[in-house]
């Protein structure tokens, strides 16, 4: 594995219990995120956004709390470009050892229409907001929202205000999952060249899904030089979801031979915390779903059975354990071929000639071809069916 020094550190920001709170339906009660946000810290996540202190009361006191139990990572609030949000997002957050203030703004010209700012006006409410924030918190993040689609000459003049008024992280939003990574990574390559200051911040990328392209995107800018990536477990998020966690931590953790990029998360808590967001949020995993679908590690066709059974580097690029699973699963079906059945007859206790395989394994396909799947038990009972007992 390539050595990796701390310029290539890559911070990971998770915003499960915020932005991908704010999906329509995956409202989580109090205990709930306090027992992700644990599960986040336990798991080395650097930042959890922990929620929205002005939007309810609820989500003030679940900050708070989140704030006053964490061990290690830093805690992050959002508030609009208010003082009032940002007072109260600062009182959310002033229990944590380690506290951030997120404040964020809309700069694209849809979004300063709605504001009905002009862009000087703008960019005096940055100054005064992001001032007023690092006047309350050392470490204080600025977001232009929809930073994609908002003018580069004013998206550069809006990030210099924001990091000579003390912002200390710059987030770049790809707020409505529209970019590209040619463009992810064009914009971050541009701000580290043309804002003064721009060394001494860390860039973050926040992608959203809308194109499917989230995690690539949140990859492009890091190799831009983008050192923070926003992320949620399972991608949960606003419409299509935010870039998932599992799929950017792998991702340069499978392919560090050429992103020389570390993270500090531990990958083998990924499958548990996957399963215990899906629960809470009640947003069911599709079954392939990179990394912690049903199906990410299993393989039912007899070519690949066939090379899993011999060499699993044939068929997987990353092995199991390595996101907390026990191993791969080899299910039976219509396209498996005998190898695979010989090797869940051996684990049921079967042990068959060649003959004796070649008749079951006809009698497998006729059941295999009339069911999706072919369980354990329809497997034992087609033994039975022949007189065999294991
Ligand atoms: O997508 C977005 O722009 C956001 C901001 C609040 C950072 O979530
Ligand atoms: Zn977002």
């Amino acid at each position: 594995m390539t050595s990796v020094s701390d310029k290539n550190r890559v911070l990971i920001f998770d915003t499960t219990l915020r932005d991908g709170e704010q999906s329509p339906g995956a409202t989580m009660s109090h205990n709930e995120k306090l027992e992700i946000a644990s599960l986040l810290d336990e798991m080395g996540v650097d930042i959890i956004e922990a929620g929205f202190p002005i939007a309810s009361q609820g989500d003030f006191d679940a900050v708070s709390e989140i704030a006053k139990n964490s061990k290690n990572s830093v805690i992050c609030g959002l508030a609009r470009a208010s003082f009032g949000d940002i007072d109260r997002c600062m009182e959310a957050v002033k229990h944590a050892a380690q506290p951030r203030i997120h404040t964020f703004i809309g700069t694209s010209p849809l979004h300063r229409d709605i504001t009905a700012l002009t862009m000087d006006e703008m960019a005096d409410k940055i100054h005064e907001t992001v001032t007023h924030a690092r006047n309350l918190c050392d470490n204080v993040q600025w977001s232009p929202m929809d930073a994609i689609r908002t003018e580069h000459d004013y998206l550069c003049r809006t990030v210099e205000i924001a990091i000579k008024a003390g912002a200390t992280t710059i987030n770049i939003p790809d707020t409505v999952g529209y970019t590209i990574p040619r463009e992810s990574s064009d914009i971050i390559k541009m701000l580290l060249e043309r804002v003064p200051g721009a060394d001494d911040i860390i860039f973050a990328t926040h992608c959203h899904n809308d194109l499917g392209m989230a995690t690539a995107n949140s990859l492009a800018a890091v190799e831009a030089g983008a050192r923070q990536i926003e992320c949620t477990i399972n991608g949960l998020g606003e419409r299509a979801g935010n870039t998932a966690l599992e799929e950017v931590v792998m991702a340069l953790k499978v392919r560090n031979d050429i992103m020389p990029y570390n993270t500090k998360i531990d990958t083998t808590k990924i499958m548990n915390i996957s399963r215990r967001v899906s629960q809470v949020s009640g947003f069911v995993v599709q079954p392939n779903k990179a990394i912690v679908g049903k199906n990410a590690f299993a393989h039912e066709s007899g070519i690949h059975q066939d090379g899993m059974l011999k060499n699993a580097e044939t068929f997987e690029i990353m092995r199991p354990a390595d996101v907390g699973l026990s191993g791969t699963s080899l299910p039976l079906g219509k396209h498996s071929g005998r190898a695979a059945l010989r090797a869940k007859l051996e684990e049921l206790g079967y042990e068959l000639g060649d003959n004796q395989l070649k008749d079951v394994f006809v009698r497998f396909k006729e059941l295999a071809d009339r069911k999706k799947e072919v369980l354990d038990d329809d497997v034992v009972a087609l033994m039975q069916d022949t007189g065999s007992e294991s």
